[in-house]
C-alpha cells in the first residue's frame, strides 16, 4: 500500500514539488506504461483538489486513445486537432482553458466540467500522450498548476 500525501494548504509550487516527488517514487524502475499512468492518475485524483476527471490519452497514429484515468467514463478516441486534448496533441503545447464552453470544439465528456488543463507528454520530440485534468469550477487552473503538471509530464516522458 502507498500512502502519499501533499499538503494543499502550502504554496502551490511546493505542493507540486511534493506531487512530482510522489509520482517519481511511484514510477521509478517500473517499465510498464499502463501501470505508471494508472498510478499517476490515481495520485493526481487523490491529491489535487477540485477535479472531476484526471487521466491520460495516448497518442496512437493520428488520434488520441483513452488511457488510465479517474472520473466518469469518457470519450475513447479523439482525432489530433479536436477539442482541448486534440489541440494539445497536435501542437505539442499545453492548453489552459478557464472556460471550456468558450473553447472552440471542446468535447464535453462530463457535463460537470467547466475548466480544463491539458499537458502533452513529449518523448524524442513526439507527443506520446496527454495529461488531462477537468474541474467543475471555471478558472480552476492557473500558471502554477500548468507548471506543476508540466513537471509531472517531464518525469513521465520516459516512463509511459
Ligand atoms: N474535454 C476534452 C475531452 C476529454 S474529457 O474532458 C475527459 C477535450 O475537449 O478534448
Amino acid at each position: 500500500m502507498y500512502d502519499f500525501q501533499a499538503d494543499i494548504d502550502q504554496p502551490k509550487s511546493q505542493f507540486y514539488r511534493e506531487l512530482a516527488a510522489a509520482a517519481d517514487a511511484l514510477t521509478a524502475g517500473e517499465p510498464d506504461a499502463v501501470a505508471n499512468m494508472a498510478n499517476v492518475a490515481a495520485l493526481v485524483w487523490q491529491l489535487v483538489p477540485e477535479l472531476n476527471w484526471a487521466g491520460f490519452y495516448r497518442a496512437i497514429g493520428e488520434e488520441l486513445v483513452l488511457g488510465p484515468f479517474c472520473g466518469r467514463p469518457a470519450c475513447i478516441r479523439i482525432p489530433f486537432g479536436s477539442g482541448v486534448c486534440g489541440t494539445a496533441a497536435l501542437n505539442g503545447e499545453s492548453q489552459l482553458v478557464a472556460d471550456v464552453h468558450a473553447f472552440p470544439g471542446h468535447i464535453a465528456c462530463d457535463a460537470a466540467s467547466q475548466s480544463e488543463l491539458v499537458v502533452p507528454v513529449v518523448r524524442d520530440d513526439t507527443v506520446v500522450a496527454v495529461i488531462d485534468l477537468d474541474s467543475p469550477r471555471a478558472g480552476r487552473f492557473d500558471e502554477e498548476d500548468l507548471a506543476g503538471i508540466e513537471a509531472l509530464a517531464g518525469i513521465l516522458a520516459a516512463r509511459i
